[in-house]
């Protein structure tokens, strides 16, 4: 048996994932963690628990010598980076769940860990409860991936699937869903789509070992879809899902955040309301599916718990398929098919579509099947109008 550790923890944040963390410590008997400080940003918030547990000065949990983990569960990427950095110069292991600090900054992760020669672990940063980055740096160490595919955000799957089952207009259930705690009073980050990009860029540096900053993938998400665009899909026997797509064509990787249409033969068809999914589909392995919860106290918790787990036994990323230097990069100019729905006929011509294959029009409703190229997507001002929505049917 392995002889594991008992652990000093400073927790950085007690927000939904940090007061989640709390309950699933003490309700876990496996693992010998012990919360000793937790550093907070607002002094005069109400506090579930006493104060003493509580501190302002990140300085209490960075300086103290008996803590060996710094678990990072704050709201804000650039204090995020901060902690992180100071951590490890002090000998600390990190463990976090801060998609957007890992994603903008995995060059200097790379050079922190070998530098300071401590972990930074972040399973909860990917897909929250499903075990997505420890599987692509130890199960698929070796496999050669030909696409990393799936759901990456509960709250726009929500959106999508009671929209189809219950006929009802985006705006309608995106007030239910913040009603509900699936959807925050600010949406953007979710239904715009950046959530899922950070995601993307974390899975591609596991999967097929390539860097990339979120700022350089197109991202577009579902603000715009319209009961019309449902109703198309339905017509058709497909559904619409907010989809993070890498897929392989030899050395280059096609890779985009958009709503894509998918059929039966497509497992993501099925994952429903505020499910996550990651699909895999190795040379080897052939399909591959992980479903669970992708956010959510609890959920998210359990793959933080898992790391302060794996650090009992000093596991830490090899960055396997980075360090196999396999060339992948991304290529931006792939042509796609796609639907897509507009009010000006100066909107297509925005988007530079060609071989025009589908043109309907009505009063109301307008859309056109054809080609675009992806490079013409990518920061184009047509697609923030918002009588306009488009989604793919394939990569040609
Ligand atoms: N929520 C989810 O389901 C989920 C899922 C996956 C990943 N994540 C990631 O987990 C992290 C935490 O998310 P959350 O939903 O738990 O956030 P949250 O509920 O908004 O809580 C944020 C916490 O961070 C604290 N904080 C903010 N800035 C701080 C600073 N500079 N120093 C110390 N504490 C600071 C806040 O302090 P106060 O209490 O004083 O305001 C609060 O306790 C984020 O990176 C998020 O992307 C969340």
């Amino acid at each position: 048996m392995t002889n594991r550790k008992k652990l000093t923890l400073g927790l950085f944040g007690f927000g939904c994932v940090g007061k989640g963390l709390y309950d699933v410590l003490n309700q876990t008997t496996g693992i010998q963690a012990n919360i000793k400080k937790i550093c907070v940003k607002h002094k005069d918030k109400l506090r579930p628990i006493a104060m003493e547990h509580f501190t302002f000065d990140k300085n209490e949990l960075l300086e103290d010598n008996e803590i060996d983990i710094i678990i990072e569960l704050i709201d804000n990427a650039d204090d995020a980076f901060e902690i992180l950095e100071k951590a490890l110069q002090k000998g600390k292991a990190v463990v976090t769940a801060n998609k957007k600090m890992i994603a903008e900054h995995l060059p200097e992760i790379l050079t922190l860990q070998s530098k300071y020669n401590k972990p930074i672990l972040y399973e909860g940063a990917s897909c929250g409860s499903i075990p997505i980055i420890r599987n692509l740096e130890e199960y698929y160490d070796n496999e050669l991936l030909d696409i990393v595919e799936g759901i990456y955000n509960g709250t726009t799957n929500y959106i999508l699937s009671k929209m189809f089952n219950e006929n009802r207009t985006y705006a309608d259930v995106l007030k239910d869903a913040q009603k509900l705690g699936f959807a925050e009073s600010d949406p953007t980050l979710d239904v715009e789509g950046y959530d899922t990009k950070s995601k993307v860029v974390i899975n591609n540096f596991h999967a097929f070992g390539v860097i990339s900053h979120p700022n350089e993938l197109f991202n577009y998400g579902i603000q715009n879809i319209s009961i019309h665009d449902i109703r198309f899909a339905k017509e058709k026997n497909l559904k619409i899902r907010l989809l993070a797509s890498t897929k392989k064509y030899d050395k280059e990787l096609v890779c985009f955040v958009m709503p894509q249409f998918v059929d039966k033969s497509n497992p993501l068809y099925f994952i429903e309301d505020e499910y996550n999914a990651v699909m895999l589909q190795g040379v080897f392995t052939e399909n591959q599916l992980f479903k669970g919860k992708g956010a959510g106290a609890f959920p998210t918790a359990s793959a933080v718990l898992s790391d302060i787990s794996a650090l009992t036994y000093n596991y830490s990323y090899e960055f396997k398929k980075h360090y196999q230097n396999l060339d992948f990069f991304i290529n931006q100019s792939k042509k796609l098919k796609v639907y897509f729905r507009y009010k000006e006929e100066k909107s297509i011509e925005a988007i530079q579509m060609q071989n025009i294959e589908v043109s309907y029009k009505s009063e109301d409703y307008k859309y056109v099947i054809g080609e675009v190229n992806l490079s013409n997507l990518i920061n184009n001002k047509a697609l923030k109008n918002p009588d306009v929505f488009i989604g793919l049917l394939s990569v040609k």
